[in-house]
């Protein structure tokens, strides 16, 4: 039986919550550590779908891979596949991640193609096309990748435009390149600089990670390390959001303010106060000026419909424009059926807060939506039910814990059959 998320609103949210390990870090790391000999212990790594279905990649190549306390244990070095199946391949949405890796270390590699994602199509042409800069001989066949590279040499690459995972999975390829890359037009966000920090404590040299140019001399011996990951910035950005929207005090443990720079300015904007890494924050909130995504620096896809959800009952009408994904306003609908005032065209979608918003029952579209129907949800007269919490599961290790442990009335319960 699937469960539903149940939260009743109308309670000030009041306390404190340790932010998760990022999930957009954690992915390329654990690709990463088939670069490096010997044992790799991930602190803070969370227990996410994602997570499992890269334990289960890893040990489908040959490798140990298992949890030891709060720690995830690995250890590449028995590697024996270059080959991924596609029911691996898709259990995880970012898996094209492992294309780079498994080609700086075996040489060639064997992937199904990953496919599209519920924020419509999820092209990987600016990946392949750096890895066949780099001199990878790639073949796309039936829905599968076959790429070989006897030798790989690094040079510049330049993007088209920032991709995340290009410029991470470049990374990953360069590491095992003679000579050294330059990634220009590199995507600058944190997790990118996670992963840099991550190839460094192995003994890979890699610069420049968080600037528009990456630079990675190829060809170090790497080995194991004992390496944190980053805190979880859109966690962090959603429960600041949750608080926003419900009215409260809370404090995030382990968030990175630097992280999060777009999403707190936009919150002060709306009336909030939102101090060093602790959020103290008014009830009803302002309509803030245009949110734009952008890559990082920019403000982040990932946190717009958290936002949105927090200014709902604002004073005053907010626009969105989201430039990064084209199908990223499916939870506008369902915010709508709890009362909101929403209006999309296109990529634009303009908000106009309203006095009160009303429970019913709301289904996830994905991952950050969904978060998005809890944050609304908090500040909904009556129970709200949330289905579909398979989305949210992706990205929180548990959205009902940590809302509770702020003070929210928020349970995960079985499906009955009348909802
Ligand atoms: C990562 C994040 C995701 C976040 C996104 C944007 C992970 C695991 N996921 O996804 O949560 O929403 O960054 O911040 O880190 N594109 C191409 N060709 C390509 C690659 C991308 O056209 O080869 C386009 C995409 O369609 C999209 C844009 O570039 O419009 C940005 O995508 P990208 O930065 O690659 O996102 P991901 O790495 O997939």
């Amino acid at each position: 039986m699937s469960q539903l998320l149940s939260v009743r609103g109308g309670r000030r949210l009041e306390g404190e919550v340790t932010i998760q390990g990022a999930k957009n870090s954690v992915l390329p790391i654990l690709a990463a550590t088939l670069l490096a000999r010997g044992q790799v212990a991930l602190l803070g790594c969370p227990r996410l779908r994602g997570v499992d279905a890269s334990i289960r990649i890893l040990r489908h190549l040959g490798c140990d891979a298992h949890w030891e306390a709060d720690a995830l244990a690995v250890d590449t070095t028995a590697l024996r596949r270059c080959e991924i199946s596609d029911v691996l391949m898709r259990e995880m949405r970012s898996s094209a991640i492992f294309l780079g890796a498994i080609l700086a270390r075996c040489g060639q590699a064997d992937l199904s193609y990953p496919g599209g994602c519920e924020l419509g199509p999820r092209p990987i042409d600016l990946h392949l096309a750096g890895l066949r800069d780099l001199g990878a001989e790639i073949r796309e066949e039936g829905g599968f990748l076959h790429c070989r590279a006897d030798r790989l040499r690094g040079r510049e690459v330049v993007l088209r435009m920032p991709s995340v995972g290009a410029t991470e999975n470049l990374m990953l390829a360069a590491c095992g390149a003679e000579g050294v890359t330059v990634i220009s037009n590199a995507a600058r966000e944190p997790e990118v600089v996670d992963l840099q920090n991550f190839l460094n404590a192995c003994g890979a040299r890699v610069s420049g990670a968080g600037s528009s140019a990456v630079s990675i001399e190829g060809g170090q011996d790497l080995h194991g390390c004992t390496y944190r990951v980053m805190p979880d910035r859109i966690a962090a950005a959603t429960y600041l959001c949750a608080a926003a929207s419900a009215g409260g005090d809370i404090y995030l443990r382990g968030a990175e303010e630097g992280h999060l720079s777009t999403v707190t300015a936009a919150l002060r904007e709306a009336g909030c106060t939102v101090t060093a890494d602790s959020g103290g924050i008014r009830a009803r909130l302002r309509a803030v000026g245009p949110v734009q995504t952008a890559p990082y620096p920019g403000f982040p896809t990932d946190a717009q419909a958290v936002l949105m959800a927090a200014l709902l009952r604002s004073r005053g009408a907010t626009v969105f424009e989201e430039n990064i994904f084209e199908n990223r306003y499916r939870h506008v609908d369902e915010l709508i059926r709890m009362g909101a005032s929403i209006r999309v065209s296109g990529r634009v979608a303009v908000v106009t807060g309203v006095e009160r918003l009303h429970s019913a029952p709301v289904r996830c579209t994905d991952l950050r939506g969904g978060a998005a129907l809890c944050v609304a949800a908090l500040a909904a007269e009556g129970e709200t039910r949330v289905s579909q919490i398979c989305h949210i599961d992706r990205g929180y290790e548990d959205l009902a814990r940590d809302l509770r442990a702020l003070g929210a009335d928020a349970v995960r319960v079985e499906e009955t059959e009348n909802g």
